[in-house]
């Protein structure tokens, strides 16, 4: 099939998703598959018809391309599209609302609320230790931590949203399972000397991953659990990863579900690719995969 690879756009994400399309479409290109690469720009309709695919990989990360405008577009065009479709990738991008559908799921999630970025710099909204960040972002993007320590609300950055997500900050380790289609494929345990920000998701060595998790097989088994419901309660297609929280001192009540990704990054450094690869899975097999599931 001809493939567009569509990528980059105009989110904060940007770079990443760069990363991601130029990954995907080189290992699709070893396959043999004919691939155009299309950066998601303004004439994204108007390109999508010149090129005319049997099929997008969907590549983009962040706003526009994971919150199910790109997934309208296409919708709208008829083109078959990798990853989920429009009312899942809206819902898991809005951090809070999918909260709502996790705890509907009986699904375990930490409490937070929306405030006005205005109230945020004013006051602290919640006692510390809390973190604020945009509601609909991701990669860590405007992630501020503001621990006890602390002595003033957060100064955030003038580019923050007009409306943020203040979340109750869940220490402990950071764990991680993709899902792909209708199968959790493993555990990651992220180690990192501080934050999991935007540098150790992608500087090489920038985190260390233990995969499959030394974790105890109850915690093990509850995050495939709590991974594949909640890709299945958002109502994800494809692949997704839900990424957790585990403070150990709790056992298995410490396990708190952050939020799940409707577009994980595919990046050299990224989680699913190496899951995938934990249990035999290649990249151009998971690649290739995607393609292969597509639909509208
Ligand atoms: N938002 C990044 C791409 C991820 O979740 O992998
Ligand atoms: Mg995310």
């Amino acid at each position: 099939p001809k493939v567009v690879v569509l990528m980059g756009g105009p989110s904060a994400e940007r770079d990443v998703s760069l990363s991601t399309g130029r990954a995907c479409a080189a290992a699709l290109r070893d396959r043999n598959f004919s691939v155009i690469e299309v950066d998601a720009g303004p004439d994204l309709y108007a390109d999508l018809r010149a090129a005319s695919p049997d099929v997008v990989l969907n590549c983009l990360h962040g706003r526009w391309g994971e919150d199910g405008c790109v997934q309208g577009i296409l919708e709208w065009m008829g083109i078959p599209y990798s990853h989920s479709g429009v009312l899942a990738s809206a819902l898991a991008m809005d951090k809070q609302r999918s909260k709502e559908v996790f705890r509907s799921a009986g699904l375990p999630i930490v409490e937070s609320i929306i405030a006005s970025a205005a109230d945020v710099r004013a006051r602290h909204v919640m006692d510390p230790p809390y973190v604020v960040k945009p509601n609909n972002e991701g990669s860590s993007v405007g992630v501020y931590l503001i621990d006890i320590e602390n002595n003033g609300p957060p100064q955030l950055d003038a580019d923050m949203p007009a409306e943020v997500m203040v979340e109750r900050f869940a220490a402990g380790r950071e764990l991680t399972t993709t899902v792909m289609g209708e199968r959790a494929l493993t555990v990651t345990d992220i180690l990192t000397t501080g934050w999991y920000d935007y540098d150790a998701k992608y500087k090489e060595g920038g985190s260390t991953h233990v995969v499959p998790a030394d974790v105890p097989q109850e915690i093990f088994e509850l995050c495939m659990d709590y991974a594949l419901r909640a890709h299945n309660a958002l109502g994800c297609r494809g692949v997704s990863r839900t990424d957790f929280r585990w403070d150990e001192s709790r056992g298995a009540e410490g396990l708190i579900l952050l939020e799940t990704n409707t577009q994980p990054g595919m990046t050299p450094t990224s989680l699913s690719p190496e899951q995938a690869q934990a249990v035999g899975i290649s990249f151009g097999e998971l690649c290739a995969w995607m393609v292969e599931d597509a639909s509208c």
